[in-house]
């Protein structure tokens, strides 16, 4: 997808470095707020647009630019601006661009702070909304109406891992003459191309498998020169939801290894995703890696492996599926997902909380379901530990 002359995992630890005057290895932190300016004339030119250095780390800073050039590149897209995190660019990324009047058409089936972004935080701005099932194509056109502006999807879909059709939903956004966003955090850039399956901008969670490792906030908004000069940097510039340079720099020397890291993690995911079918408390496993999975036929199509990710439900209620939870060793509770430590959670008493029962019932967050994310571990151990966990 990138312009370099490289494959993604070498741009992703050549591209984008402006050597300082020492002439560093590794990637320069530019740990600071501001930027000091030869003259007055110059900070004037600057402020101006006359002159292309930086002002203010709340409007752009070198780290942060290695980090966004990187991640632009990757994703194929003209620019991209990094965020504090996942949900300050999922919340720039509407925001900028809605007015009151609009109406978002989103998948059901999302993240419980996007959905509160949706159906609770833009509504009081006077924007509406329609919530349809992601999966159904008819929906979607369904749903559409004259102040239809922007469409809205996470794909795979936290956390019932249900796909949308990228591809089919850009056609019919395209013909509404809606902008589609799509949150792409779940598959990682390393699985999933949103931007060349017809997505107008994508975002991240930077925190998850971008940064890998548990330590730092991130988000980033992949889009055209044209949305950023015209929408995002007037929003952003003002709002304040920039990177700072220290997770910046964390964040773009991780790239370096993404691509090693998402590809183990998958195929440790499908090695458990087979063994769980088999173990005699599951009830049900899903991964769209899985011949099993009821849309494997789209994630073979928009998805370069199953990901990271796999949802299970055991057999009985919330106590047998606590009580399973709290018997594991060494995967660990926890609702960050996309780590190299796997991470197990039990969304609808966390994540998804804030979903009214009858709602989560329809989303399939049930009482029994457990998000697991697959870390760097040795695969047999976590199937051991998930063994032990439901004799
Ligand atoms: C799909 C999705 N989008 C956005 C977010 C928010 O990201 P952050 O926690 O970095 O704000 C998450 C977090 O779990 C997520 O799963």
């Amino acid at each position: 997808m990138n312009s370099t002359p490289w494959q993604d995992e070498t741009a992703l630890i050549h591209g984008g470095i402006e050597r300082s005057q020492y002439g560093e290895t590794a990637e320069a932190l530019y740990l600071t707020s501001g930027f000091v300016y030869e003259s007055a004339e110059q900070a004037e030119a600057r402020f101006k647009g006359e002159d292309s250095g930086y002002i203010y780390s709340r409007y752009g800073n070198p780290t942060v630019s290695l980090f966004e050039h990187r991640i632009a590149e990757l994703e194929g897209t003209e620019t991209c601006f990094a965020t504090a995190s996942g949900m300050a660019a999922v919340f720039s990324a509407l925001a900028c661009q809605l007015n009151a009047g609009d109406h978002i058409v989103a998948s059901r089936v999302l993240f419980g702070s996007c959905l509160q972004v949706v159906t609770s935080i833009l509504p009081r701005f006077g924007i509406e909304y329609t919530l349809v099932d992601g999966a159904d194509l008819e929906a979607w056109q369904q749903a559409v109406k004259p102040n239809t502006k922007l469409f809205f999807c996470e794909s795979p879909a936290n956390p019932t891992l249900t796909l949308v059709d990228i591809v089919g939903v850009a056609n019919i956004a395209n013909s509404a003459g809606a902008t589609f966003v799509v949150d792409n955090a779940f598959a990682s850039p390393a699985v999933q191309n949103a931007k060349t399956l017809g997505a107008d901008i994508v975002v991240y969670s930077a925190t998850k498998h971008i940064d890998g490792q548990g330590r730092c906030l991130g988000g980033a908004i992949c889009c055209t020169n044209d949305f950023f000069k015209e929408k995002l940097q007037p929003f952003v510039r003002h709002s304040g939801p920039a990177m700072s340079p220290f997770n910046a720099w964390v964040l773009a020397k991780s790239l370096e290894t993404m691509s090693l890291r998402v590809d183990r993690m998958s195929a440790s995911a499908a090695s458990l995703a087979a063994a769980l079918q088999q173990m005699p408390f599951v009830e049900r496993v899903a991964y769209p890696g899985c011949p099993s999975h009821p849309q494997s036929e789209l994630a073979q199509r928009q998805m370069k492996s199953g990901g990271s990710l796999l949802t299970f439900k055991v057999k009985g209620g919330k106590s047998e599926t606590f009580a399973m939870m709290n018997k594991l060793n060494l995967i660990k509770i926890s609702n960050n997902l996309g780590d190299s430590k796997s991470l197990i959670t039990h969304p609808a008493t966390t994540t998804h909380r804030t979903l009214a029962g009858e709602e989560r019932e329809i989303c399939g967050i049930t009482e029994n379901l457990l998000r697991l994310s697959v870390g760097l571990e040795a695969s047999i151990d976590l199937i051991t530990d998930i063994e032990q966990a439901g004799s």
